[in-house]
């Protein structure tokens, strides 16, 4: 089968449609044949070596933690799912010889669940990986109902998912973006909207007087961002080193999304609602996965470049 792989970091020219043997449903596990599967920033990330300090020494890596599909075969001791049912899974390590930008890919029972039933598979295979990034940065922000909670590059793919998810919890959201952000963030539930290029810290004090109860920080911009958050307050970083420097009297903690099938079942459920909206971009065959990659490096890009194989 077809599979996405690097064997050595690089730019996108590295990326291979490798021929892998088919993966296997072990036990507690289900065959995938994978319908769609986006390409996140952690592929960028693993494809270029940046995570490599942090990833087992393989042959070769296989891209791709999250996709949609449709269950080709169960392995023992899964009763949950059948063959024919359309799942949404995410894989469980970095480093993995096989993975989800594939003709097939195999999910650990605990990792995978049915998909939302007003969603595509390409709008569906977007929440495994994302979606549980957004809701887990959430958890680690832990502040109540009610609370201000400043999430900058709210128009990426999980900041879009943490501004939708803060609404539907009772935060009040204010939302930093591209000035052409603006009306889809306010209907997607941001009640604040900061443009690209305001500074960060007086804009949220227009509307939170002592700075905003939390910050997710998904466009990296650390100090910039942390100066919005009040004293006492709590700052989700979503990577290495994305922390801001230790001074001010902020909370800080750093999320790895990690699977969670009973999360991301309720995420599917607010899919179902209305309340949590997949974007996709753009669909790209699994040969065309470097310009999905060159596009994303480019910035701007409005929902998920999913690879379709
Ligand atoms: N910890 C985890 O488990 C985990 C999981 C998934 C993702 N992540 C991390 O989360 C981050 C966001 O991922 P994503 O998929 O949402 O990426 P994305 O779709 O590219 O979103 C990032 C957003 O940040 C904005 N941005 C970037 N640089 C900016 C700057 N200097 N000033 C203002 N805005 C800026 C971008 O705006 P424009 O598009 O307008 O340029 C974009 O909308 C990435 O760093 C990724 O590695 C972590």
């Amino acid at each position: 089968m077809k599979s996405i792989v690097v064997r050595s970091f690089g730019g996108p020219e590295v990326l291979e449609v490798a021929d892998l043997p088919e993966p296997e449903a072990g036990e507690g596990q289900v065959l995938v044949r994978v319908a769609a599967a986006p390409v996140t920033a952690v592929d960028l990330d693993i494809r270029s070596g940046e995570l490599a300090g942090y990833l087992a020494e393989l042959d070769h890596y296989a891209l791709g933690r999250s996709a949609a599909g449709v269950v080709e075969r169960v392995g023992a001791q899964v009763t949950d799912f059948v063959e024919g049912d359309q799942v949404m899974g995410v894989c469980g390590p970095l480093a993995a010889l096989y993975a989800a930008q594939a003709e097939k890919v195999v999910f650990d029972r605990g990792h995978v669940v049915h998909v939302p039933r007003r969603a595509s598979l390409a709008q569906a295979s977007t929440l495994p990986l994302n979606g549980l990034t957004a809701d887990q940065a959430l958890q680690a922000l832990d502040v109540p109902e009610g609370a201000t909670v400043l999430v900058t590059g709210a128009a990426g793919c999980v900041g879009g998912f943490v501004v939708e998810l803060a609404r539907h919890r009772g935060l009040r959201v204010a939302a930093a973006a591209r000035d052409s952000d603006e009306e889809t963030l306010r209907s997607m539930g941001a009640e604040h909207f900061i443009p690209r290029g305001a500074d960060l810290a007086t804009a949220v004090r227009e509307w939170a007087p002592d700075g905003v109860d939390g910050v997710v920080d998904t466009a990296v911009l650390r100090d910039a961002a942390a100066e919005a958050v009040r004293d006492g307050g709590r700052f989700v970083a979503l990577v290495i080193g994305g922390e801001p420097k230790p001074g001010r009297n902020v909370r800080v903690r750093t999320v790895w999304a990690k699977p969670d099938a009973e999360r991301l079942a309720e995420l599917a459920v607010l899919v179902d609602e209305g309340h949590l909206t997949p974007r996709v971009a753009e669909t790209f065959a699994l040969a065309a996965v470097a310009e999905a990659h060159d596009r994303f490096a480019a910035g701007s890009v409005r929902g998920h470049l999913v690879v379709v194989p």
